[in-house]
């Protein structure tokens, strides 16, 4: 209830030196406060023990979304077992609802998910034995306790999600059951973004300071596998590889900010996360100026994926010719052709595709620009960093005041905002995963599960290609696939997804 929140919500007034009277919360999780809670999955009742609203940094800039969710399979109350896990060894699966670099609210499981109508991660993961600890998290629009500052831009929401893993590690001993070394989250989308950067980044010192800053527990905040879905991610990156792919492409579906005909609104797709940009049916046209710059952002990707010096599983370097031809794209396309030929193995007629050559069942040659004008493009050129600083990711980048801002030196030469201006350098860094994985630069998740839908066009495949092979370079356990048909989604293959995790787990 209400009352219950706000009593759980009250800070405890403390005098941490003489003159100054801030504000604490305990970091203390208090195994008192549950709730008994049943939700039924396939027949199966689920029981389960529910601690809600603990708040995970001793200064939140604001409280309600610095709290998360705690939920515990009732059998580790009575020294069961469920699927071969206890108390003690069971792994915590950390959801994030984060979407669209918006607040996340901490995630409850459900039996009828949004977006699937069947029972959510959350749920499946605690009838499977996991403990769920599921976190809010601030997001762009969040405003803190004065009412005025928006305190939830980059890196605000690494920032969160490191903190209630460090809440986690703090209450190790006090915690009924979960094996805090085997902590796995999750996300879709900006979610799948964030929860590349918790498992990318993890001890870094780059984060320390803010950490401090919202009282979080001094303790480690790696994690041990790291579920990315369609993530949208290495934002400094995004616009050139979406014009690599998209180039030529010059109608695209994004409905842009409201007010729009009311025809357009009545147009969107409704099978989205949410917070995603709206998706509507009518191709709408490019202008030349966005022609222009789509074709200037293409001509920039081959530095970018070059100067990366990626190699295959063989040890072979991938590059890319001034002209966006060579082995990085060969690479790319056999993701692509392994998804087709993944749906073709299911008995499906891929025969109407003119982007793909088959023979003999086998999926043997494609070709990438016909394939981007059967995907669609769904955003204009730039994807991500707008001239005039209307997307969400440039509001992500934005001041305390709200005020957008550049995050590529493109958009910032071209800026059609006259007093545009650059985010800070170092925040960029922090919110790309790439900018860690080097050996000695964090603590990273030895496993990763990364899935990029092969329709997905909220960002080109080859940011989450490029960041799973750089993991895979770098020695960790990478899954990486485009599953076929699949759009901009998340979640959507749960009982594969807590195979994978068992078996890192076991
Ligand atoms: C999301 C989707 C986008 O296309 C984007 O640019 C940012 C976030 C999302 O669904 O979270």
């Amino acid at each position: 209830t209400a009352d219950n929140m706000d009593n759980l919500l009250k800070p405890q007034t403390a005098n941490t030196n003489n003159m100054v009277i801030k504000k604490t919360y305990s970091l203390v999780f208090d195994a008192k406060k549950y709730t008994e809670e049943t939700l039924t999955l396939n027949n199966k009742v689920i029981k389960y023990r529910a601690y809600r609203n603990m708040v995970y940094a001793a200064h939140p800039k604001n409280a309600q979304y610095e709290s998360m969710n705690i939920f515990i399979p009732e059998a580790y109350f009575n020294n069961g077992t469920i699927n071969d896990y206890k108390a003690k060894t069971a792994p915590i699966f950390m959801p994030n609802n984060v979407g669209g670099y918006m607040p996340g609210k901490a995630g409850e499981p459900s039996a009828h998910d949004r977006m699937s109508g069947t029972a959510n991660a959350a749920l499946v993961a605690l009838s499977k034995g996991y403990v769920v600890a599921a976190p809010a998290i601030r997001g762009r629009t969040t405003i803190g306790s004065d009412g005025k500052t928006y305190v939830g831009k980059a890196p605000a929401f690494i920032v969160d999600y490191k903190a209630a893993v460090r809440y986690l590690r703090y209450n190790k001993k006090r915690l009924p059951a979960g094996d805090t070394e085997k902590i796995i989250s999750d996300g879709t989308s900006a979610g799948g973004a964030l929860s590349a950067l918790l498992g990318a980044t993890g001890n870094s010192k780059d984060f320390a300071p803010y950490l401090k800053e919202i009282g979080a527990a001094n303790e480690r905040d790696d994690i041990f596998a790291s579920v990315d879905y369609c993530p949208i991610t290495n934002l400094e990156h995004a616009d050139m590889a979406y014009e690599w792919v998209f180039n030529g492409v010059n109608t695209y579906h994004q409905r842009m900010m409201p007010p729009m005909p009311n025809k357009l609104n009545a147009d969107v797709k409704m099978n989205r996360p949410g917070n995603a940009p709206p998706d509507i049916s009518t191709a709408l046209l490019m202008t030349n100026k966005e022609i222009i710059v789509s074709g200037e952002l293409k001509q920039l990707f081959p530095a970018y994926l070059n100067s990366l010096k990626l190699k295959d599983k063989n040890g072979k370097i991938l590059t890319l010719d001034a002209a966006g031809n060579g082995s990085f794209k060969n690479y790319l396309e056999s993701y692509y052709m392994a998804s087709a030929q993944s749906a073709l193995d299911k008995g499906e007629d891929l025969s109407k595709l003119d982007w793909l050559t088959i023979k003999n069942g086998k999926v043997t040659a494609m070709d990438l620009n016909k394939y981007a004008a059967y995907a669609t493009r769904l955003k204009a050129a730039p994807a991500f960093d707008k001239l005039d600083l209307s997307s969400g990711e440039n509001d992500e980048f934005g001041t305390i005041n709200n005020i957008p801002r550049h995050f590529t030196v493109y958009s910032m030469k071209k800026t059609a905002a006259d007093t545009a201006k650059m985010a800070d350098k170092k925040e960029i860094k922090m919110l790309n995963p790439m900018n860690y994985i080097d050996a000695g630069k964090a603590s990273v998740a030895p496993h990763w599960r990364i899935r990029h839908g092969a329709v997905d066009r909220d960002t080109s495949l080859a940011i989450p290609l490029i960041l799973a092979t750089k993991l895979m370079d770098n020695g960790y356990d990478v899954d990486f696939f485009s599953p076929w048909g699949k759009g901009h989604a998340g979640d959507y293959d749960l009982d594969k997804l807590f195979d994978w995790t068992d078996n890192i787990c076991k």
